[in-house]
């Protein structure tokens, strides 16, 4: 029988999920169509029910939706409770079982280049909804601390303060505090959202080690002027892309149980950015 999958947020019609599962049905042969559906902020409740109706048989939840989904759903798995967010949703006769795909898509790059992240000292920058999924995968992965240098503190203190609780020593800083601060961290996040317009690099990477793993999450443009940086460094460096298939390959495998087929989602996605 022939499936349904979608993608609910506000705006949704620049989404590249569509693209690229079904990229993904078309590699393996199956009977699966995905489609983006636009619900706007405070329609929510309503949208579910039309999904439902339609006997939906899973769907991705993106911005603005990630944490009122929570609300909906009649079952959460540990990542969707310790991230306290929804991305990926499956419907089982009507029930609702949410996941966040988010950490273990975060995680991912890592595991595809046998690198490790056990006892590196990180330096986040940001402390919005992506960075919460991030702390939460590098309190997993056992790194040794991280500094979570935000703009606005308030928010670095209450993302270090989740840290701390999940067992990963933080501390909070301004960003500019560690504009030059670069060279004292293994990895380097980039969770702010500095970058989708093409602003130079929130911090200097002048002073890094080549052994830096430095790692962007803004995805479009896919190559940062951040990332530029650190390219001219000889760092490794990691694409805001890769996270992105990471969290796509991971609900693609809870809901058809099988493994994804990353070079064809791939594929679909920088043939599409
Ligand atoms: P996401 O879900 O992608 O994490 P978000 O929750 O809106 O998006 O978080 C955006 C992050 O980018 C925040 O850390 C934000 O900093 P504030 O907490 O101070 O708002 C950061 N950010 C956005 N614009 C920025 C800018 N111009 N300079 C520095 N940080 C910025």
């Amino acid at each position: 029988m022939s499936k349904t999958f979608a993608v609910i947020g506000d705006p949704i019609d620049h989404s590249l999920s569509p693209n690229i599962h079904s990229a993904a049905f078309r590699e393996l042969n199956l009977d699966c169509s995905y489609i983006a559906y636009r619900i706007a902020k405070g329609e929510l409740e309503e949208g579910i029910e039309s999904l439902k109706k339609i006997k939906i048989d899973g769907f991705n939840v993106t911005i603005p939706h990630k944490v009122e989904m929570m609300k909906y759903l009649d079952r959460m798995d540990e990542s969707c409770n310790i991230i306290e967010a929804v991305n990926t949703v499956t419907n089982d006769d009507g029930i609702l079982k949410g996941y966040n795909t988010d950490m273990d898509g975060f995680l991912d790059p890592f595991k595809k280049r046998n690198m490790s992240v056990k006892n590196l000292k990180v330096l986040l920058l940001g402390a919005g909804g992506a960075a919460r999924a991030i702390v939460a995968g590098f309190a997993k992965e056992h790194a040794q601390s991280i500094t979570i240098a935000n703009r606005t503190l308030e928010n670095a203190n209450k993302m270090a303060k989740f840290s701390n609780e999940l067992g990963l020593n933080a501390n909070a800083v301004k960003i500019d505090d560690v504009r030059d601060s670069a060279k004292y961290y293994d990895v380097i996040v980039n969770a702010t959202s500095v970058g989708l317009k093409n602003e130079s690099s929130p911090i200097s990477l002048e002073s890094i080690d080549p052994k830096t793993i430095v790692y962007d999450i803004v995805y479009m443009p896919m190559n940062t002027d951040f990332l530029k940086k650190a390219k001219d460094r000889g760092a490794t460096i990691i694409y805001g892309y890769e996270m992105l298939l990471g969290q796509a390959t991971r609900a693609f495998e809870i809901w058809h149980g099988m493994e994804a087929p990353y070079n064809a989602m791939k594929k679909a996605l920088l043939g599409g950015v």
